[in-house]
């Protein structure tokens, strides 16, 4: 035979030769783990369709943190899960100093001022209609909802949050947090945006966890069409010019083509949120014995970075975090 061909077995051959060449790490310091802080004492609930991600009270809250921060997992990403009995129509809660992501922010930065506390600022947790906007007469009003996340984002910092993490897809809702954190005199504090986030029903597990499904409509007046590609680019150039630290594209698996398009035309680092539904699945597969956990979360997560995220939001941080420890 005298064919000519490429070798590029040549470079897999074993694997000292595959870790010279690998080209995308996953390294513990790219992940952020997301707690869900509910009202009440003693409160440790598996979330039913999330096995091993739990609703934990202030009491509990302190006992997960230093676990994964043991493990190296060095920033965490925080949502309350209030009463029912204490939402309302324009989400006191969200803003309120006693706010459960307040309290959670304050205990955490006292016991842990080394680890990095972002505040997810939105209000469908807080709502009693659960959108994530203030609403009047079934419509979602987009201006009157600024002020109302200004306000959570001022008093998440006043608590201790290190970084402003805005998840509610208003319009023009970067700039006006900007402006507020600015004119409150916290310029040094990061904004890190959902700025491309898509109406997905991957959001599912997380409504179970959260409470906060909204109870009429959709949020597909505010959230993105799954459709839409040109559209997440102007979503994330108006928000680098808004003055957003971070991008956030939201969810991550059926989304790989929009993080890549993200990278490449904005220069800000990129954050895949890996979100619940897309961990319920791996989940709900590993248990039932179908798949290997431990392979596919590290396949996915490479495939994250790979795709152009710099940070992963993910419910599997402590996993990986040991995950990647077992390979040293
Ligand atoms: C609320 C919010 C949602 C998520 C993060 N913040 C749900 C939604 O928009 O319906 C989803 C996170 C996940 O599914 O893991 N603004
Ligand atoms: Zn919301």
């Amino acid at each position: 035979m005298n064919i000519e061909f490429a070798r590029h077995r040549r470079l897999r051959q074993n694997e000292n030769l595959r870790a010279l060449v690998r080209e995308t790490i996953l390294r513990t310091e790219d992940l952020i783990y997301p707690i869900f802080v509910a009202a009440g004492e003693n409160v440790k609930n598996e979330v039913s369709s999330m096995p091993g991600v739990y609703q934990l009270s202030l009491d509990n809250l302190l006992d997960e943190v230093k676990e994964a921060k043991q493990l190296g997992v060095r920033a965490f990403i925080l949502f309350g899960v209030p009463f029912e009995s204490d939402k309302d129509a324009v989400g006191t809660g969200a803003f309120s100093h006693n706010g459960l992501v307040q309290l959670a922010t304050k205990l955490v930065k006292e016991h842990y001022p080394e680890v990095l506390v972002v505040a997810d600022t939105c209000l469908c947790e807080y709502t009693d209609h659960g959108h994530c906007g203030l609403v009047r007469d079934g419509e979602i009003l987009n201006d009157e909802s600024l002020e109302v996340l200004v306000k959570t984002a001022i008093s998440q910092v006043e608590a201790g949050a290190d970084i402003i993490a805005p998840s509610n897809m208003m319009d023009g809702f970067v700039a006006a947090i900007r402006q507020g954190l600015d004119e409150a005199g916290y310029t040094h504090i990061p904004i890190m945006s959902y700025a491309v986030k898509y109406a997905s029903s991957y959001y599912g597990p997380f409504r179970d966890a959260a409470n906060g499904a909204p109870q009429f409509g959709d949020r597909k007046t505010y959230q993105m069409d799954p459709a839409n590609r040109m559209e997440a680019l102007r979503e994330a150039e108006s928000d680098l010019l808004e003055g957003a630290d971070f991008l956030i594209v939201k969810p991550a698996l059926a989304y790989m083509d929009i993080i890549r398009d993200v990278k490449n035309n904005v220069n800000l680092p990129i954050v895949a949120y890996n979100v619940s539904g897309e961990y319920s699945m791996i989940k709900a597969a590993a248990l039932n014995g179908w798949i290997n956990e431990k392979q596919i979360v590290l396949e996915t997560l490479t495939g994250f970075k790979r795709a152009g995220a710099d940070l992963i939001i993910t419910y599997f941080a402590k996993d990986v975090a040991k995950y990647l420890q077992e390979d040293m």
